[in-house]
């Protein structure tokens, strides 16, 4: 698994049209994350770390340049494409966490299997059995059956850790994952986060302002205008 980069970006260039403004958000990209590695990406607010994350992740296409994902050559993916890579290859946490607020934590989970495959009783019970033992893991057994309105801030990041897991991703993109948690929380996420993903051999980038997470990451890179250095 760790031989193969689960991520390799080569000169990707995005721009974003506004009125008659070409904004160049990401510039001549080159960024290889390997198999298992975890990288800390760090950059001042409007850099292109969200922009980076959304190409690496599928959401957004490059306007130029190459975008490999667990040997999957993305570049050139339609939409439908892009959207069946997404459900099956990576996961992604974002600073607002983004749950399904009328779904219980472990319905949260659920639902993502419910996207990827087209039933069956033995992939529902797979499903199942998946999310208990990744709500246990995350320490969210007793608030399986729990909203997130009912769940602490830290503990819905650890919902949305497990959801970002369900699918078995090749690699999993966190967007500033503590920025709204305070400072002793935060330090439990970014380890559960360290752990969970080193556990299981999966690649991260992890984006962030915050200095103690680029001590628990393998490497930090550095995005400014637009622009990577190591
Ligand atoms: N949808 C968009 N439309 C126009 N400009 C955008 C859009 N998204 C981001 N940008 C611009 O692209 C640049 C990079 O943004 P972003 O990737 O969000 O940076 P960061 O996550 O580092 O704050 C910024 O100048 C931002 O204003
Ligand atoms: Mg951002």
């Amino acid at each position: 698994m760790s031989s193969s980069p689960a991520l390799r970006m080569e000169g990707v260039r995005k721009t974003y049209q506004v009125a008659d403004e070409e904004i160049v958000a990401l510039d001549r990209a080159d960024l290889v994350v390997g198999g298992d590695e975890i990288v800390a990406l760090i950059g001042p607010s409007g850099s292109g770390k969200t922009t980076l994350c959304s190409i690496a992740g599928g959401l957004l296409t490059a306007s130029q340049g190459t975008v490999v994902v667990g040997g999957n050559d993305i570049s050139d993916y339609t939409s439908r494409q892009l959207t069946d890579f997404r459900r099956t290859s990576v996961g992604f946490v974002f600073q607002s966490v983004n749950l399904v607020p009328f779904l219980t934590a472990r319905e949260n989970l659920l639902v993502v299997s419910e996207l990827v495959g087209r039933g069956g009783r033995r992939r529902r019970k797979d499903a199942v059995a998946r999310t208990a033992e990744l709500l246990d893991e995350l320490g969210l057994a007793d608030r399986a059956d729990n909203l997130p309105a009912q769940l602490s801030g830290g503990q819905r990041q650890r919902v949305a850790i497990g959801r970002a897991l369900m699918n078995g991703p090749d690699l999993v993109l966190f967007d500033e994952p503590t920025s709204a948690l305070d400072s002793q929380l935060g330090d439990q996420v970014v380890k559960l986060i360290r752990d969970e993903m080193k556990d299981r051999g999966t690649a991260a980038i992890i984006v962030t302002h915050d200095d103690r997470i680029t001590h628990y990451a393998d490497r930090t890179v550095r995005i400014e205008d637009g622009r990577i250095s190591a």
